[in-house]
């Protein structure tokens, strides 16, 4: 049997509320994408995943999800992701959307039910509700801290006006936790997916995939939560993440997407280490792919590089999975600042006035030679809005504007995720940069991002829109994604292997070296006056 479309797809993020605006309410929308499908034609993806579109207060920017079969008026009505989906497919592109299992949103119509039924009712069953602890139940039920800061408990007011049982909530309060013990709940998720995947989508990317079972107990865990972590290899498993239990919904899940015709598929966000762990997702009768953050955490040197890389394609080997690799997405810095930033200074949670600002020049240039090493690596690829122009994240912007209920919940300590979400710039001289045809963005735009505007990238040669264009097509004239990586240097300074027909070289080191024999086909940089590769540069040659 051939190897599924997305063993080496490309796949392209799109973020809803910021890619394209079709009706000038400073919010993209279903229309605004449909519109712009040709320029990831264009540009050689191979599939699309939507963040969420569905109806939702949007107290975490539509991961709080009030109806799954819905959509949002603000990205338009389910009319409008049908015509998404057709011109998506006769473009060639398949469509992957978000699927909120976790916790649902505050205002879903189950949530709702709860809060007015009795403790103990079958209502409150779908959910995590406990007693609280103390004399008047005053004290949550445990220690748990929330992904976003604070408590991860908040206390109802029982419909007699008393203070009441006590809900979970991983994320913001607005998200409570579903009870994935309860058949009920199992029962449904199979419904929704069947109803989008009856509307024709190619998959689902399903988010905090690694929380739906809970530790039976509820123990304590004292540490804090972070977004970007699950939980570290030498430490015990916290008992929110990771749990063995949670296999066992996606091998059903898994089922019911085998009884489809053509190739869909479950991709798994789960922060969970170490890559062994990861690759529990992907065994052969469970989810298709898991994000590898591992990767995209990776220290941009050599050594580093090697190790992950190394890694990620033995855990996946062992379960018979292709292995994925991701650099940006919506929750993350964007890898064009993230990689600018001083190696000393950690890994923060947004950026904005007063911190340590990213070298903007040093970040692209490692951005685009870590884009063409990942680019020629066998397996699938994920690609996030915006990071084929180059697109920094907006690293000045005023807190007053921040959206991501990270800052609230921090009490100002986390920025946040707002600065990778600001809507994307396709016309450097239109209102808005051609997000819409107004001049209203939902988060504002940065002064300088007219330089990144796609209509100033295309056909200039060197630029990084050109730059990752003639990667994809190279990537699938030479079936880079289904090869074979074969090592051929591996030392402090410069990584190089061989993908098929091409070998690959990147330049970690400080001083330029001479590019493998062959002809050269790309490079993510200009090679200096001696033809030499220089710092930050990756180069494909084909070999002879
Ligand atoms: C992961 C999503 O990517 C993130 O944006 C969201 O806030 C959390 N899950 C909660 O749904």
């Amino acid at each position: 049997m051939a190897p599924g479309w997305w063993t080496e797809a490309v796949i392209y993020q799109i973020y809803p509320r910021s890619f394209a605006d079709s009706d000038g309410d400073g919010i993209g929308d279903l229309p605004g994408i449909t519109a712009r499908l040709g320029h990831l034609a264009e540009l050689g993806v191979d599939a699309v995943w939507l963040s969420p579109f569905y109806p939702s207060p949007q107290a975490d920017a539509g991961y709080d999800v009030a109806d799954y079969r819905d959509v949002d008026p603000l990205f338009g009505s389910l009319a409008d992701a049908d015509r998404l989906i057709a011109e998506a497919r006769a473009k060639g592109l398949k469509v992957i959307v978000d699927l909120v299992p976790n916790h649902t949103s505050s205002a879903h119509r189950w949530f709702r039910a709860a809060v007015a039924a009795a403790p103990g009712s079958p209502e409150r069953a779908r959910y995590i509700f406990r007693d609280g602890l103390g004399p008047d139940g005053a004290e949550p039920p445990n220690d748990w801290q929330s992904v976003f800061g604070g408590p991860a408990w908040t206390r109802l007011v029982e419909p007699d006006g008393r203070p009441g049982q006590w809900y979970l909530h991983l994320f913001d309060t607005a998200q409570p936790d579903l009870n994935w013990d309860n058949p009920e709940i199992r029962a449904e998720f199979v419904d929704v997916l069947r109803f989008w995947l009856d509307r024709g989508v190619d998959g689902f990317r399903v988010d905090v995939a690694h929380g739906l079972i809970k530790q039976a107990d509820l123990a304590n865990w004292e540490e804090p939560q972070e977004i970007l972590s699950g939980n570290e290899a030498d430490k015990p498993r916290p008992p929110m993440w990771d749990q063995d239990g949670v296999h066992e919904v996606y091998r059903q899940w898994r089922q019911v997407l085998d009884s489809y015709d053509g190739d869909r598929i479950l991709v798994a966000e789960a922060w969970v280490e170490p890559a062994e762990r990861i690759a529990r997702y992907v065994r052969p009768d469970e989810m298709h792919q898991a994000f590898n953050f591992e990767y995209l955490l990776a220290a941009w040197t050599a050594p580093a590089q090697y190790a992950v890389i190394t890694r990620s394609l033995e855990a996946t080997d062992a379960v018979g999975a292709p292995t994925t690799w991701v650099l940006s997405n919506h929750d993350v810095i964007r890898h064009a600042s993230r990689m600018g930033l001083s190696a000393k200074g950690g890994r923060p949670n947004g950026i904005g006035i007063g911190d340590p600002q990213p070298d903007a020049a040093l970040g692209l240039r490692r951005a685009r030679a870590a884009t063409l090493l990942m680019l020629a690596l066998p397996g699938s690829a994920y690609l996030y809005q915006g990071e084929e122009l180059g697109l920094p994240e907006h690293t000045t912007l005023p807190d007053e504007s921040r959206q991501d209920p990270t800052w609230e919940r921090s009490g100002h300590t986390q920025r946040g995720r707002d600065g990778c979400r600001v809507p994307i710039p396709w016309e450097a001289d239109a209102p808005s940069y051609g997000f819409g045809p107004t001049d209203a963005s939902w988060l504002p735009q940065p002064p300088l991002w007219a330089e990144y505007a796609l209509d100033r990238q295309q056909g200039v040669s060197g630029s990084t829109y050109e730059t990752y264009r003639t990667a994809l097509r190279l990537r699938r004239e030479y079936a880079l994604g289904r090869g074979t990586l074969e090592w051929l240097s591996s030392g402090d300074e410069v990584l190089s292997f061989r993908n098929g027909g091409l070998t690959v070289l990147t330049n970690f080191g400080t001083a330029a070296v001479p590019p493998p024999a062959g002809e050269l086909l790309h490079s993510s940089a200009p090679l200096d006056a001696d033809g030499r590769v220089p710092t930050d540069v990756t180069v494909w040659v084909r070999h002879s």
